[in-house]
């Protein structure tokens, strides 16, 4: 990937941003400023063979100057099945650091932002889904990407936002229990019964905090406002909103549906802010309706932290996962890649 290389350079993507918040507004001076972390960090990535992996929705600054590897969830657990450097700086989320850390554990998996969790992996424990599985013994329990090593372990198959539909269809039991997130369940339970296809989905009652923002009621007014507006969401929206999008998908998903349309057509676009920003930079010439939903634990990485965790890996938090967990978690994880493959 060509990595942006100047602070003037920088400064000529990200200008295009609009500020949703202080944390979206790029002046040179800024960019001028990160400038010096960002050399820094590419040589230490080097100096201990390290490499970067960030989710769409950390700062631009940290995709566009020091990632190796950039996307959504299930992207990125590919890319770290193909890591060779010793070290993982992982810029996104706990849980994404536990499934690269399974998928390759002979590295070092350190997060650097200090708000590791996520609403939805936080919402439910191993001990919850061992008592569950008690209650519905004959249901195929299968979790979003978006759990921990502990809960994945006790689960039957792992799914992310671009492939849950598909891989819930394409299981042999017609009795499921879907975890953690309730609103992607409502949406899945919505597709199924559109395609006319019998599934028994049970739901867990967990929510991401910044999809959950999202007012359906909003999209007829912007709709109103803007002819011919695409409105396109995540799965983890209010299922009112996903009835009323033109596309509904993961950040890749979204990324590549945006790519193959009119380019003269305004955007809704309802996810993490960042993939906003993004999409501001990388379609300049596009109308994106402002929106901010914005993720503290993505947004709590920066370059800042990332150095620090580059200069003292000692002290950051590195992902420690007993053998046993880490085995059952692959298993499940395992078997979303075979049925994401069918
Ligand atoms: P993606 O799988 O689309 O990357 O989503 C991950 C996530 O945390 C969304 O909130
Ligand atoms: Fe978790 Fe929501 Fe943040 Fe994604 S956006 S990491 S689901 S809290």
């Amino acid at each position: 990937m060509n990595k942006i290389k100047s602070a003037s350079d920088l400064y000529q993507k990200l200008q295009s941003v609009k500020p949703g918040s202080v944390l979206c507004h790029y002046s040179m001076e800024r960019c001028e400023k990160m400038f010096p972390i960002v050399e820094e960090i590419n040589a230490l990535k080097k100096e201990r063979n390290a490499v970067i992996l960030a989710h769409s929705y950390v700062a631009p600054e940290i995709i566009l100057t020091v990632a190796d590897y950039d996307g959504d969830s299930f992207k990125l657990s590919q890319d770290a099945t193909k890591v060779k450097e010793d070290t993982i700086v992982f810029a996104a989320v706990r849980f994404m650091g536990e499934t690269a850390k399974i998928l390759n554990p002979s590295k070092k998996v350190l997060i650097p932002g200090p708000l590791t969790g996520c609403s939805l992996a936080d919402s439910i424990t191993a001990e919850e889904v061992k008592a569950l599985k008690k209650q519905y013994p004959e249901h195929t329990f299968v979790c979003y990407i978006n759990t921990t090593a502990d809960v994945k372990a006790e689960c039957d198959v792992c799914v992310t936002s671009s492939n849950v539909m598909k891989i819930v269809e394409n299981i042999e039991n017609n009795k499921i229990f879907f975890l953690p997130d309730r609103l992607m369940g409502a949406n899945l339970k919505n597709e199924m019964k559109a395609k006319n296809i019998q599934k028994e989905i049970v739901l867990a009652s967990g929510c991401c905090y910044v999809h959950e923002q999202y007012d359906p009621d909003l999209i007829p007014f912007f709709r109103n406002q803007n002819p011919g507006l695409l409105v396109v969401s995540h799965p983890e929206c209010n299922p009112a909103i996903a009835l009323q999008s033109d596309f509904v998908g993961s950040t890749g998903q979204m990324v590549d549906f945006l790519q193959k349309t009119d380019k003269n057509a305004p955007v809704l676009l309802l996810t993490e802010c960042g993939l906003n920003a993004r999409m501001q930079y990388e379609m300049p010439e596009r109308t994106f309706i402002g929106t901010c939903s914005m993720c503290k634990h993505m947004k709590s990485n920066s370059l800042e932290n990332i150095l620090e965790t580059l200069k003292n890996p000692e002290k950051a938090v590195s992902i420690e996962l007993d053998e046993i967990t880490m085995q059952k978690a692959k298993k499940c994880i395992d078997a979303m890649f075979d049925y994401a493959s069918r």
